[in-house]
């Protein structure tokens, strides 16, 4: 025990309770928020969607977040290290899960470089270009010119070598630090863009935002199926950055004195208030766009919803081109503590295994997931032909991670902890700072409740890839 308390140690970790619930919600918080969460309520009956996904989030997701955070704090030790303290039949379930964010790391840099190429566009004063729907396929898609190629290259190597510097600075200096200023700009700016597009006025005759709202918090019980409650569990877990070490491994550098209760309760709040407040922007905007311009086809989700249909909201909205500024800048920095916990997690997994130091281990991880990266930037331009299990690559690798690795990693932890070691080994973590409030809960959920939600996920996930017409 005294040599894993050194170890701890001696990587670092975070100085206050408010440093590591703002870097977990700065995980938590991403581009799920704002490009999945808003489309799924609207699209899943509204004020019922809404409700279901606060219920699980208190539940589903607050089970397996105490679950990896425990680990992470009980063993000092990242996802590897961890899972074989644990168990050592288990230490291939460890593997697993540091392979996720090994993969997800680089293409969601991808997506990342697209945002920042975004914030360029608007801040430069340039965002009514954007709102012409060939700019996002030609920035992308160019494959026939050296520069149209390289454009992507260049932002994605931009937002994923921001995202190192962060890293390289260490726990406090870093990670701890950005989060603890990015995270309320993030909230200030979510409200105050809120509360500008709820109140402009509607145009005689027209629809306007009020009604957008309605449709976003009015339940619509005729929209309602069980399909929805595992779409909305789905996006849960994806949203709170579970089952991919991430949150083993922040939990490993959360101080001793700390309730991970109480810690993942703020956690949960701040990511579902995030998700709700995007909705409150983006709802509202595309349903007054779409009903007065019903001639148009629009995405209304992921990144058509972000870098075609915003764009041309933002060139209708009165101030659109300030609001674009101030909303892909939002984006970004939603987008960044993301990627920086991803790397962060590749990092540590990488200085205690080969007890390299971080300065390194970053370099190395860099260069790999610049390397890897390339790939998904390249599946869009001139390897577009290219389409793994008909996909292109960035869009395969969130495959098989979201839907295939993700669950799988989750339901194995469930079980390692209800049935293997039994739910003793994360109550006494949880209750070395005090009582476990909701124990009762937690031990119904891990053991039963959770595991059948993730076997729900994993085959509704295959089933919408391989046989849509089932759920049809
Ligand atoms: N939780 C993030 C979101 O909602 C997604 C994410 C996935 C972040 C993987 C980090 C790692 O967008």
């Amino acid at each position: 025990m005294s040599e894993t308390k050194t170890e701890t140690k001696a990587k670092g970790g975070f100085g206050s309770k408010l440093g590591f619930i703002l870097a977990a919600a700065g995980s938590a918080v991403g581009l799920g928020n704002i490009w999945r969460f808003p489309y799924l309520a609207s699209d899943n009956g509204g004020g019922i969607f809404l409700l279901v996904y606060l219920i699980l989030a208190v539940t589903f997701g607050f089970t397996l977040m105490v679950t990896e955070i425990s680990i992470g704090r009980r063993t000092g030790k990242s996802a590897i290290g961890a899972y074989s303290e644990i168990s050592q039949k288990f230490a291939p379930l460890g593997w697993l899960a540091s392979a996720v964010p090994v993969l997800i790391l680089p293409y969601y840099c991808v997506i990342g470089g697209w945002v920042l190429k975004y914030f360029t566009t608007f801040i430069t004063g340039t965002g009514t270009a954007a709102a012409d729907p060939s700019y996002f396929g030609t920035f992308v898609g160019t494959s026939d010119s050296f520069a149209g190629v390289m454009q992507p290259v260049i932002f994605f190597a931009i937002y994923i070598i921001l995202t190192a510097v962060v890293v390289m600075l260490g726990v406090q200096k870093g990670v701890e630090l950005v989060s603890k200023f990015m995270m309320p700009l993030l909230l200030v700016l979510i409200v105050g863009i809120g509360i500008y597009t709820l109140t402009i006025p509607a145009e005689e005759g027209k629809v306007g935002a009020i009604d957008g709202l309605i449709h976003y918090i009015k339940p619509d019980f005729t929209k309602f199926s069980l399909k929805t409650v595992v779409a909305a569990m789905g996006q849960l877990f994806y949203s709170m950055s579970l089952a991919m070490g991430i949150m083993i491994t922040y939990g490993s550098y959360m101080r001793k004195e700390d309730s991970i209760e109480s810690s993942v309760r703020h956690i949960e709040i701040f990511d579902t208030a995030v998700a709700f407040l995007a909705g409150l922007i983006i709802v509202p905007s595309v349903f007054v766009f779409t009903s007065n311009n019903p001639e148009l086809e629009v995405g209304l989700s992921g990144p058509s919803l972000m870098f075609k249909t915003l764009p041309m909201i933002f060139e209708t909205m009165p101030f659109g081109q300030v609001i674009g500024v101030i909303f892909f800048l939002l984006v970004a920095l939603a987008a960044l503590t993301s990627s920086i916990s991803l790397m962060e997690t590749v990092v540590s997994i990488l200085c205690e295994k080969t007890h390299m130091k971080r300065i390194p281990a970053c370099l190395i991880v860099l260069g790999f997931s610049l390397l890897l990266g390339l790939v998904s930037v390249f599946g869009f331009n001139i390897w577009g032909s290219v389409l793994p299990l008909g996909m292109d690559f960035l869009t395969f690798f969130d495959f098989i991670t979201n839907y295939v690795m993700m669950p799988i990693v989750a339901l194995v932890t469930c079980i390692l902890i209800g049935f293997v070691v039994k739910t003793k080994f994360v109550e006494e973590e949880v209750e070395s700072t005090g009582t476990f409030k909701s124990r009762g809960l937690y031990r119904v959920m891990v053991k039963y409740v959770c595991p059948v939600c993730l076997v729900a996920i994993l085959v509704y996930g295959l089933i919408e890839t391989f046989a849509p017409q089932l759920l049809a």
